[in-house]
C-alpha cells in the first residue's frame, strides 16, 4: 500500500525522507519517490523499485535551503508501476504525494485538460497537483482546501510548492500521522517511521488539514476552521519496530506472541468475579437481548472471525455470521444484532467499507485493532485493542493470535452478561488463559523442530492443513501462510469435507498437516490421506495415545482447552510456513503483490 512521508526542519530534507520512507516498506510497493525543495525550486527524483534504486538517482544532497521535502512508496492501483506513475506528482511549482483514491479523476482529469493542463502519468492522483496548482494564487494552505472541496474519494497528501514556506497535509479515510521533533516535523502514514525522530505524535482526523511548519502545525478543517491537537506520546520505543536480532520481522513477531497475548489480557479479567472487563458501550441488558453476531474482516483477521463463530456460540449462546468484506452485500436488518469489524490495521478498505454499509442499519458496533486511533475505530461504537505493538511482517501473526484472545474476552464478557456462563465456568477459562503464553513459549520452543520438519517438505507443489471444529480456522490461516509466504499452492480443509472432492488431489507427494488437538474424527481423515500416499505432520496433544499410530511424524502440543490449543497450533503453522519460506529463500517479510494494509477496494 502506498506510504506517504514529509519532512520540514533544519536538516537536509532527503537522507530523512529516504530513511522514513524504508521504514514504511513493509506496506508494500513498486516505486517510489520525493521531492525536494531547495533553493526556492523543486526537485523531483523518482524510480520504479526499491528504496536503494531511487537513492541512486538521487543527486541533490547538500543543496542548501534542503530541509523541506515530501516522499512517497507506491502500490499501482492506477496505472502500471513506472517511474511517470511515481509520486511524486507536480504542476508547476506544486509538488504533491497521495494516499488513497480520487473517485471522480476522470471526470476532473477532463476538466482539467480543457483549461490547457498536460496529463504526464495514468494516475488518479496527478489530477490534485493540476487542480492544487490552479487554485494556487500564493496561499498554499488555501488552494489545497479549494481543490480538496472538488474531490470525491479518500485521501492522505502532503503538499509542497516552491513559494511556499510551509508544508500541507490532509487526509480523509486515509492514515496520515505528524511527528513534532525539534525544531522539526516528520510525517509518514505510519507511527514507526517516525519513531527514531520522535515519540511524541499527533494523528490526523478524517477531514483535518495542517499547515506544517518546522516549529509549529495549525490544524484545520476544510472550512478552515482552527481544529483541537492531541498529542500522544508513543511508547513503544524504536527498537520495537526494528527486527532486534531476528532474520526476520515475521519471526520475530512469531516470538513476541506470549508477550502480544499478555497485554491484551492484562488487567482485563477478574477471577474473583470470574467476568473480563471490557468497555463493549453496551449494558449487561443489552448484551442478554442480542440474538446474533455479525463479523465483517479480510484474510487472517476473517479467519479469527470463523473461530469466533464456535466460541460465541459455545460460551455466549449467540449465534454467528461471519463475512468476508469483499463479498458483503447488505445486511439483512434484523435487531438486536451485534456488529463486529475485526481488522489488525483498522484500515483494510474492504472491511471499513462493508462496515458503514452494514452500520446504515443503526445496529450497535463493536471493532477489534491493533492501532489505536484507526478508521475503523471513528466507525463503530467501542473499540477492543489488542496491544501487541506494530505489526512489520507483511504476513499476520501476533495480531492473529491476539484477536483470538481478545475474541475469547469478549466470548466470555457476552456470557456471562448472557447469562450463559457461571462465575466458576468463566474463571475457569480464565484461569487457563493467564496459562496461554507459557504455553505459546513451549511451542516456540519446538521451534527446531518445525524447522526441520518444514525443510524436508519445502519442495512440496502443494500442502494440506486439516482441522475439525476451532481447528478448521486454524487449517485455512496454515495454508494461507504458506500460500503467502512460500509460494506454496496449499489448501485449508474441514477434516470432514476432504472426502466431498479435494482427496482427489492427495498423493504421496502432498504432505498434510493434520491439527489434532481437538477430538479423535480427524484420525480417521488422516487415515483417508495415508491411504493416499500423502506423509501426514499431526499437531497432537501431548501424550495422546493414538496419533502415532496413524501419523507419519508427531509434534506434540502442550494439553489445553480445546480453544487455547487453536492458539498454540497456529503458532506451530506459523514458524512452518516461516522456515520452508525461509529454505526457499523467499523475500518473507515482503512477499510478492502482497502490502500489509490494503487500503484499497
Ligand atoms: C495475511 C494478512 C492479510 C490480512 C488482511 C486483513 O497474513 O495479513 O490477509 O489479514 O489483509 O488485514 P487487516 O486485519 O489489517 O484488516
Amino acid at each position: 500500500m502506498c506510504g506517504i512521508v514529509a519532512y520540514i526542519g533544519d536538516e537536509l530534507a532527503g537522507p530523512i525522507l529516504f530513511d522514513t520512507l524504508k521504514r514504511l516498506e513493509y506496506r508494500g510497493y513498486d516505486s517510489a519517490g520525493v521531492a525536494i525543495k531547495s533553493d526556492e525550486k523543486i526537485e523531483v527524483f523518482k524510480s520504479v523499485g526499491r528504496i536503494a534504486d531511487l537513492e541512486k538517482v538521487y543527486t541533490g544532497l547538500g543543496c542548501p535551503g534542503d530541509c523541506m521535502g515530501i516522499g512517497h512508496t507506491r502500490w499501482a492501483t492506477h496505472g502500471k508501476p513506472s517511474d511517470k506513475n511515481a509520486h511524486p506528482h507536480t504542476s508547476g511549482e506544486i509538488a504533491i504525494v497521495h494516499n488513497g483514491i480520487i473517485e471522480n479523476y476522470l471526470d476532473l482529469r477532463d476538466l482539467l485538460m480543457e483549461m490547457g493542463y498536460e496529463f504526464l502519468s495514468e494516475t488518479d492522483s496527478e489530477v490534485l497537483a493540476h487542480l492544487i496548482h490552479f487554485y494556487y494564487k500564493g496561499d498554499l494552505f488555501e488552494a489545497v482546501c479549494k481543490a480538496l472541496e472538488r474531490v470525491e474519494g479518500s485521501y492522505a497528501i502532503a503538499v509542497l510548492a516552491a513559494s511556499s514556506p510551509y508544508l500541507v497535509c490532509a487526509r480523509k479515510d486515509s492514515p496520515l500521522v505528524l511527528g513534532k521533533g525539534e525544531n522539526a516535523i516528520y510525517v509518514a502514514s505510519d507511527v514507526p517511521a517516525l519513531l527514531p525522530y520522535t515519540k511524541d505524535v499527533i494523528r490526523m482526523r478524517d477531514g483535518e488539514i495542517s499547515r506544517v511548519y518546522a516549529d509549529r502545525v495549525e490544524m484545520m478543517d476544510l472550512a478552515g476552521m482552527p481544529q483541537p491537537i492531541q498529542m500522544e506520546r508513543i511508547t513503544w520505543d524504536a527498537d520495537a519496530a526494528e527486527r532486534g536480532g531476528y532474520p526476520h520481522f515475521m519471526l520475530k513477531e512469531i516470538h513476541e506472541q506470549p508477550r502480544a497475548i499478555r497485554e491484551t489480557v492484562a488487567g482485563r479479567i477478574s477471577e474473583i468475579d470470574g467476568d473480563v472487563r471490557l468497555d463493549l458501550g453496551m449494558s449487561d441488558e443489552e448484551l442478554e437481548a442480542l440474538e446474533r453476531v455479525v463479523i465483517i474482516a479480510c484474510g487472517t483477521s476473517y479467519h479469527a472471525g470463523l473461530l469466533a463463530k464456535y466460541l460465541f456460540a459455545r460460551a455466549a449462546g449467540l449465534p454467528v455470521d461471519v463475512e468476508v468484506a469483499s463479498e458483503f452485500q447488505q445486511l439483512q436488518v434484523r435487531p438486536r444484532t451485534l456488529l463486529l469489524g475485526i481488522t489488525q490495521s483498522g484500515e483494510t478498505a474492504d472491511t471499513l467499507l462493508a462496515l458503514k454499509k452494514a452500520k446504515t442499519c443503526g445496529l450497535p458496533s463493536l471493532a477489534i485493532t491493533n492501532v489505536v486511533g484507526s478508521t475503523v475505530t471513528e466507525l463503530v461504537g467501542s473499540t477492543i485493542y489488542t496491544r501487541c505493538g506494530p505489526e512489520i511482517g507483511v504476513a499476520a501473526t501476533k495480531t492473529f493470535t491476539a484477536q483470538l484472545v481478545a475474541l475469547i474476552l469478549l466470548s466470555i464478557r457476552l456470557g456471562r452478561a448472557r447469562g450463559h456462563l457461571t462465575p466458576d465456568q468463566a474463571r475457569k477459562m480464565l484461569i487457563e488463559l493467564t496459562r496461554l503464553p507459557g504455553l505459546v513459549q513451549r511451542v516456540l520452543e519446538k521451534r527446531e523442530t518445525l524447522r526441520e520438519i518444514a525443510e524436508t517438505y519445502a519442495g512440496a507443489g502443494c500442502y494440506f492443513f486439516i482441522g475439525r471444529d476451532y481447528l478448521y480456522p486454524i487449517s485455512l490461516e496454515g495454508a494461507l501462510k504458506m500460500k503467502e509466504i512460500a509460494y506454496i499452492p496449499s489448501e485449508g480443509y474441514a477434516g470432514g469435507e476432504l472426502k466431498h472432492g479435494p482427496l482427489a488431489l492427495i498423493t504421496e507427494k502432498t504432505p498434510v498437516v493434520a491439527l489434532a488437538t481437538c477430538g479423535k474424527k480427524i484420525q480417521s481423515n488422516i487415515k483417508e490421506v495415508r491411504a493416499r500416499g500423502a506423509d501426514v505432520i499431526a499437531l497432537a496433544t501431548e501424550g495422546d495415545p493414538d496419533i502415532g499410530k496413524v501419523a507419519s511424524v508427531v509434534i506434540e502440543l502442550p494439553e489445553t482447552r480445546p480453544v487455547f490449543s487453536a492458539v498454540l497450533a497456529t503458532v506451530a503453522v506459523q514458524l512452518m510456513a516461516y522456515y520452508t519460506a525461509n529454505k526457499l529463500g523467499l523475500p518473507i517479510d515482503k512477499p510478492r503483490n502482497l502490502a500489509k494494509c490494503v487500503t484499497v477496494e
